[in-house]
């Protein structure tokens, strides 16, 4: 049986570092409100001229170091984002461009903040399937081009940055992507999504000037739907596997809020040393949490051969998924 392992990780956060004692100054909010609601003590921002797919590319180069496979080597490129350099081509094709991965067809998938587990779930079966053996799986996002600024219900929770990983096709191995379980419900739109630009609503003065077109959430619904979606996602992943919650050596969730990540793994049952969260540094970097995540637990030595990582992602669609892996 062929197995997708991870074989790299990268990740790659822009310097600019915006506090929330920055923040205070541009809306009506202050340090110790975000802290104690969210956990966010400060985000990373592109600077000027510095894109999606230039953080991805970083990404990408560093997991392929550590990999040790070149870019010429690489049979696909799935890119998770919904704040991709353009609205089309893909930002995939930018960043298979400027590594020179010739050999690689490139997409993107937009699932918001699972759009990194969901372009696992892609490109595990991809090489399952025999497919292709090295695949480039990233999670990159500039939502601070997308977030409205002036919308203190927002803009505190948001932030930029990449992560990557480098899978290769493993034959009869212990080890690598051991199950995917994905989601979505479209009934949930209103409650998270960006109006513009799309073909519904359409450039004009008008709407710029009223602020339409950025991301609109209503944080306090996607709460309760986040905490439930994730938790269950999680046991889903779990009961697949014949595994329980004292079997899983990291929980890495995708890092929108503290408060949702500690009352999901209260309701999984996972002590606080078995959730890896990142949240205070960069906020909620939506497709990219969860690879930068991985790679800052793998460099930091967390991640061991053998152990069981469990993903799990919720996000705008509504979407959600979990991957495990055994490391
Ligand atoms: O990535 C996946 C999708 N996103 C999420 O999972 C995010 C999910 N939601 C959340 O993280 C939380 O709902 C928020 C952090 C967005 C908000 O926290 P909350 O505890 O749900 O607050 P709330 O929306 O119920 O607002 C409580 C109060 C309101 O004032 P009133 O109506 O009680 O007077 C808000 O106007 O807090 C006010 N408020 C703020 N106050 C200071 C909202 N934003 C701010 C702010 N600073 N930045």
């Amino acid at each position: 049986m062929i197995r997708a392992r991870i074989t790299g990780t990268g990740s790659c956060l822009p310097e600019k570092i915006r506090t929330n004692f920055d923040i205070e100054k541009m809306v009506d909010t202050t340090n110790d409100w975000i802290i104690a609601r969210t956990g966010i003590e400060e985000r990373r921002i592109a600077a000027d001229g510095e894109f999606t797919s230039d953080l991805a590319t970083r990404a990408a180069e560093r997991a392929l170091e550590m990999a040790g496979v070149s870019a010429a080597e690489i049979d696909m490129i799935v890119l998770g984002t919904i704040t991709g350099d353009y609205p089309w081509p893909a930002t995939a094709c930018i960043v298979q461009e400027n590594l020179g991965a010739d050999k690689a067809y490139a997409y993107d998938i937009s699932a918001a903040c699972s759009g990194f587990v969901y372009a696992l779930s892609c490109a595990s079966d991809f090489i399952q399937a025999g497919r292709g053996k090295k695949v480039l799986v990233i999670g990159a996002e500039t939502l601070s081009r997308i977030v409205d600024w002036t919308d203190r219900n927002t803009c505190v929770l948001f932030g930029d940055g990449a992560g990557a990983v480098v899978l290769e096709a493993a034959e009869d191995s212990e080890s690598g992507v051991l199950s995917s379980h994905m989601h979505s419900d479209g009934s949930y739109l209103d409650l998270l999504y960006q109006p513009g630009f799309g073909t519904r609503v359409t450039p004009s003065v008008e709407n710029i000037t009223d602020h339409i077109p950025y991301l609109k959430m209503q944080g306090n619904e996607v709460f309760k739907v986040a905490v439930r979606s994730l938790t269950n996602v999680s046991l889903e992943a779990l009961e697949a596997n014949g595994l329980s919650a004292s079997d899983v050596s990291l929980f890495i969730p995708h890092q929108a809020n503290k408060r949702i990540l500690e009352a999901t793994a209260k309701r999984i049952k996972l002590n606080d040393d078995q959730v890896y969260i990142n949240v205070h540094k960069y906020g909620n970097t939506s497709g990219a949490t969860i690879p930068v995540a991985m790679d800052e637990a793998n460099r930091a030595g967390l991640l061991k051969s053998g152990d069981v990582i469990l993903l799990s992602a919720f996000g705008g669609g509504f979407t959600w998924g979990s991957t495990l892996i055994r490391w």
